[in-house]
């Protein structure tokens, strides 16, 4: 059952699909505390769980730490941090009691989970306007399902974007890319897909290519295509301020930037210097920026990642001139010494200021908003531009789209990556625990960049990071500029790379079909194991093995220089490990704890009792998989029942997309 409140005058972020019946007064759970801003209380059991947050540090309990939902360009994802790039405000309380909560706040808001006081979970914002709801319900999982169906089917890809995708910041000309694509094609290594950062614009001004570098740009998109590998533009959310730049003109003539309290244009730097930002929450420019997409799927373009979204900020005019003053009060003050350390924090601290997110407006139904009242809905509403302009520009087609910044709401425009982490083993593991959460609140479409995006990689935490990669319906490889080049064949030997991504393909139709019922039934792609066995106790606490689907466990290698690892198996399972020859071992472990052995070059995965899923011969790129053939691996005279469509069209609920493959 869900219930929800309304305190003071809530803003209508459209998180939720459907309109629901308000109810008046307090929480049937906790308390809550209406003043300037509000908090709510409860007192936690010992035993008790709290999941959520979905893109939020540390654990899949929550428990013993405190977040913040604030949007922030994060380039640092230490344990000490508390927000990251997005606002996923839904949490379950599972143990004496159960029930979630969803506060539907688009501002700055405060999760302390039993970090100030340890049985005490208390949320808090500043402002007391929110809609909050209270879901109940029998445990965890069916409180996450019935949330899931509340806040509307999640965004689904095409096909295509479950191959292997290659990118890296740095990538400039033709032949760039067509390097990468020989590193692949020559090499024998699947891929569909190479990711264009923010060097194929001219000037980082969105919608525009580089005039040199790119020239031609369609005939370029049709040769990768020819190879079956598609390019995927960044698109960033500032706008370039430069006279004679169309959409830098069309915005201002039109009002469609976010403004300054006295009307003017707010500036922001980021890539391309002094930008404008969009006014996506308005409807009218939302409709306008979305339509530019039309520029590049014109030249054969089928999907878009959205970056720097939070809105990302170097530095506004304002911060740096109050910068410069101080810089020159300290030099006045004592001309022989410069205070360092404090110099250097305040240069450090100019970006995403706080007061920078103060100082411009939204026009949203002709009342000018602040911009930190809904800050956390900016990425969500660049990524609803686009999504709805796909909708427009070709209806029953569906776009790849996912996003760095997002709130709930947004999971059904598109999928999200998870930012800018680091080339480090623990990164691997913050990966693995970060993505059922995703799924509680309704983000399918999920992953990290492999191999980790700053930070020199080596191959050994490449292949075992692609090695979790297989599972994430994102598949994608990708790096900062600067960093040691982790293209699958950078290191040396290529074979141990062709495997792990082999296997990936091999999967793919149980994959993809997994994927398809996870959101045409408002379901999880990816479980704890707590949810699917909510009686065994032991694996209530388990954070490194995860459900993937219906029918499997993974159980990935995190650790440098291991052999392999302990793993709990909560009932009999058919421990299977893929082996780059393109051969399988199998072994049925019973019940219990177990040491397994998993070479470097292995992708391990477990086998639920009486179930078994269908395998295919690896291929270069999707459109070439043999779906027509298939062996399916697992316990005899198990079912399954595959999900199958084009991939491209949106008619999803056909009944003739499924079909019960039996292994006899
Ligand atoms: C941001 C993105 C990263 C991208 C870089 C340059 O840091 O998170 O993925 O490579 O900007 O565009």
């Amino acid at each position: 059952m869900i219930s929800k409140y309304a305190y003071g005058d809530p803003f209508h972020t459209e998180a939720a699909a459907e309109e629901m019946e308000v109810r008046e007064g307090m929480p049937e759970f906790g308390e809550m505390e209406i003043k300037e801003g509000f908090t709510f209380s409860y007192r936690m059991a010992a035993e008790d769980i709290v999941y959520g947050l979905g893109e939020a540090n540390r654990g899949l309990n929550k428990r013993n730490y405190c977040y913040i939902s604030n949007c922030t360009d994060e380039p640092n994802h230490t344990e000490e941090k508390r927000s990251l790039y997005a606002a996923h405000n839904f949490i379950i309380i599972s143990g004496r009691e159960n029930f979630g909560l969803f506060f539907d706040y688009p501002s700055k808001l405060v999760f302390d989970i039993g970090y100030s006081e340890e049985e005490l979970l208390k949320v808090s914002g500043d402002y007391a306007d929110l809609y909050l709801y209270v879901i109940t319900g029998e445990n965890a999982y069916d409180i996450v399902r019935q949330f899931r169906k509340m806040i509307g089917r999640s965004y689904i890809p095409p096909k295509f974007a479950f191959g292997f995708g290659q990118s890296r910041w740095g990538y400039k000309t033709k032949e760039d890319y067509r390097s990468v694509a020989k590193g692949y094609r020559k090499n024998h290594i699947p891929m569909d897909m190479i990711y264009m950062d923010i060097d194929y614009m001219q000037d980082f001004k969105d919608f525009t290519l580089h005039e040199e570098n790119l020239k031609d740009f369609p005939e370029f998109v049709r040769e990768m295509k020819e190879q079956g590998i598609r390019l995927i533009p960044i698109i960033d959310a500032g706008v370039k301020v430069e006279q004679g730049y169309s959409v830098y003109d069309e915005g201002v003539e039109n009002g469609y930037f976010c403004k300054r309290e006295d009307g003017s244009d707010f500036i922001a730097a980021v890539w391309p210097g002094d930008t404008h930002f969009p006014d996506v929450l308005n409807a009218e420019a939302r409709k306008w920026f979305g339509d530019h997409y039309r520029i590049l799927i014109d030249q054969g373009i089928e999907g878009f990642w959205n970056d720097m979204n939070e809105p990302a900020i170097f530095y506004s005019r304002e911060g740096m001139e109050e910068l410069k003053a101080m810089i020159r009060k300290l030099a006045e003050e004592d001309p022989d010494t410069l205070p360092i350390g404090e110099l250097q924090r305040q240069v450090l601290e100019i970006a995403n200021h706080p007061e920078d997110y103060r100082r411009f407006y939204h026009n949203i139904d002709g009342k000018m908003v602040r911009h930190d009242r809904v800050h956390n809905l900016y990425g969500y509403n660049m990524t609803r531009a686009a999504a709805e302009a796909f909708t427009r520009i070709d209806p029953d087609k569906r776009f790849l789209m996912f996003s760095r910044s997002s709130y709930i709401g947004m999971h059904r425009y598109g999928g999200i990556w998870t930012g800018d982490n680091k080339s480090w083993w623990s990164h691997i593991l913050l990966n693995l625990k970060m993505m059922p959460s995703l799924n509680m609140c309704g983000f399918l479409y999920t992953g990290a960049d492999l191999g980790g995006f700053g930070d020199d990689a080596t191959r050994d935490l490449v292949l075992r990071w692609m090695a979790l990669g297989v599972f994430t319906p994102l598949m994608r490889n990708h790096s900062a500029e600067g960093t040691r080049r982790q293209e699958a064949y950078q290191f040396g030997d290529t074979e141990d790379f062709r495997g792990i991504v082999e296997t990936r393909y091999r999967l793919l139709p149980y994959l993809y079909s997994e994927y398809m019922k996870a959101a045409l039934n408002d379901d999880m792609y990816f479980r704890p194991l707590s949810f699917v066995y909510p009686d065994d106790t032991f694996a209530r606490g388990v954070e490194d093995q995860m459900m993937v689907g219906d029918e499997i466990m993974i159980a990935p290698v995190y650790t440098q220089n291991a052999k392999g690892r302990y793993v709990y198996l909560p009932e009999e399972m058919l421990f299977v490990k893929f082996r780059k020859d393109g051969e399988y071992s199998e072994e049925y472990l019973p019940k219990g704890h177990h040491y397994v052995e998993i070479a470097i070059d292995e992708v391990p995965l477990f086998i639920r009792k009486g179930r078994c899923i269908p395998l295919v011969k690896a291929a270069q790129c999707m459109e070439e998989l043999d779906t027509e053939h298939m062996e399916i691996i697992g316990f005899e005279n198990a079912r399954y029942t595959l999900y199958e469509d084009d991939g491209i069209h949106k008619d999803y609920d056909d009944p003739a997309n499924y079909r019960v493959l039996i292994w006899e």
